[in-house]
Parts: C-alpha cells; structure tokens; sequence
C-alpha cells in the first residue's frame, strides 16, 4: 500500500497541500530543497525542529491501527511518502518510507552516515563523527529517491494495492500505481480523490482514512482473506 500526508491528517498532523497546508508560509524551496538548506540551513533545521515537535505529540489513528491489524490476515508492506512514525507505531512491521524519517540525520559529507535524532533539536554545530554538519534525512525536492527502486519491486508484486491520503501529484512516488498489474485490486481512499488515470480493477472510496480504511479491511476480509 501507498500512503501519503492524508493518512496523518486525523492524528493532528496538517497535510502539504489541503487549506493551511504544512510549509506554514513558506516556499517549499526554502524549506526542502538542497538550494533552500544551501541558503539557510537554520531556517530549514528550524522547520524540521517544528515537525519533530509536532510528531512527538502525534499518536496513531485509526487508518494506521487498521494497516497494522491486516497484518493478522494478510503480508502488508506500507509504502509511505510520510516521514513521521505513525505507522510503525501502529505497528506496522514493514515500513518504506520514500522520503526519508524525520528522527533521522546524516552526514552532509557521506550519505552512509545516519543518525537517529532523539528529541526534537537538530541544530547548526552538530556534526557526524567525522566533524561534518547534519542534515535532515528527507528527500528533498530535486533529490533522487533512493527507496524508489525497492518501491516499484513491491508495487509490481503486489495481489491488492491500496493508496491513502495522497494527492499523487509528486513523482516518482505518484507513478507507482502503474506498476502494479492489470489483474490486481487497486483501491484509492481519500476524501478528495485526487486525479487517477482510468485503469483496470480500480476502486475508489471517497472517504477519510479511518472509515475508508475500516470499510475496506471488511470488503478484504470478505473477499480475499486466505
Ligand atoms: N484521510 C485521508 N486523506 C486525507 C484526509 C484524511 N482525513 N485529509 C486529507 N486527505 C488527503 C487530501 O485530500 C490529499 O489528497 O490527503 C492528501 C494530501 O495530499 P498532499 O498534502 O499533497 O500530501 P502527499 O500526497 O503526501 O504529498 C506528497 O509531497 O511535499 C511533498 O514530500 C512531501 O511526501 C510529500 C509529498
């Protein structure tokens, strides 16, 4: 399954793109993008030290608590463009996130070199161990995706695929779904289906993603539970 903001809106989370979206005033190139971290690093460390505050606050709802408990019934890999820990913490077991984790750092030196951040404060002056300054571990826009690779395997091998709480208009993550095959369910919850081209076995629940999901799992149970 692919997730997006949208999954994260009913824990407190805003979304990028819905009204009083998430860059909070910001140009998004000033915020996540390596010209932006170029130009004011502490801007961009400061923005990020925002999110982490609220991430902490968050708690799972019911369309990650949903997720988790397929796993009772089926072999669910989430693939996520969320950079909180909403699903793991819902336990989910198998998480990809596409654009990176927000609990983490690296090295703006050697890419290799990840940390996980313990609270909120990522700040100018700390560096890895070989004394080079952290950056966030986001994706940022301009940036390769790195777990695209790994995410279009899952998507070709997938026997249902759902999308949530996405406005599929970032790519690559928004092109996934045309990797998954013809014969194969696909369901898109959102309370504002975003544009999907027309394809084979597509099913769209215009609904949050707490109730879309419970209603989902249901129609899951019925119909495909081994
Ligand atoms: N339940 C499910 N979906 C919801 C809910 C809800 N309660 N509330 C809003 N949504 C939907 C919106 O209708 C919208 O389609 O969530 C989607 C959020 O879209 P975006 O804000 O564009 O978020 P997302 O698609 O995850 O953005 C993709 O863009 O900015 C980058 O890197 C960032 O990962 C992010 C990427």
């Amino acid at each position: 399954m692919l997730s997006g903001a949208g999954i994260s809106a009913e824990s407190g989370i805003p979304t990028f793109r819905d009204a009083d979206g998430l860059w909070e005033g910001h140009d998004v190139m000033e915020v996540a993008s390596p010209q932006g971290w170029a130009s004011d690093p502490e801007l961009v460390l400061d923005f990020y030290n925002q999110r982490r505050k609220v991430a902490l606050d968050a708690k799972p709802n019911k369309g990650h608590l949903v997720l988790a408990e397929l796993e009772q019934h089926f072999e669910v890999t989430v693939i996520t463009q969320n950079i909180d820990h909403l699903h793991e913490q819902a336990g989910s077991s198998k998480v990809l996130h596409l654009h990176g984790e927000l609990f983490k750092s690296r090295s703006t030196k050697d890419p290799n070199l990840v940390y996980q951040i313990p609270g909120w404060e990522l700040k100018l002056g700390d560096v890895c161990e070989k004394g080079y300054q952290l950056r966030p571990h986001i994706v940022w826009f301009g940036e390769d995706v790195p777990m695209m690779e790994q995410a279009v395997g899952i998507a070709r091998q997938a026997d249902i695929f759902v999308v949530v709480g996405t406005s599929l208009v970032v790519y690559p993550a928004a092109g996934l779904i045309n990797f998954v095959e013809h014969r194969v369910p696909k369901y898109v919850i959102d309370p504002n289906i975003p544009d999907v081209q027309p394809m084979a076995n597509l099913t769209l629940i215009n609904k949050g993603g707490g109730e879309g999901l419970s209603q989902l799992r249901l129609s899951l149970l019925r119909n495909h539970a081994p």
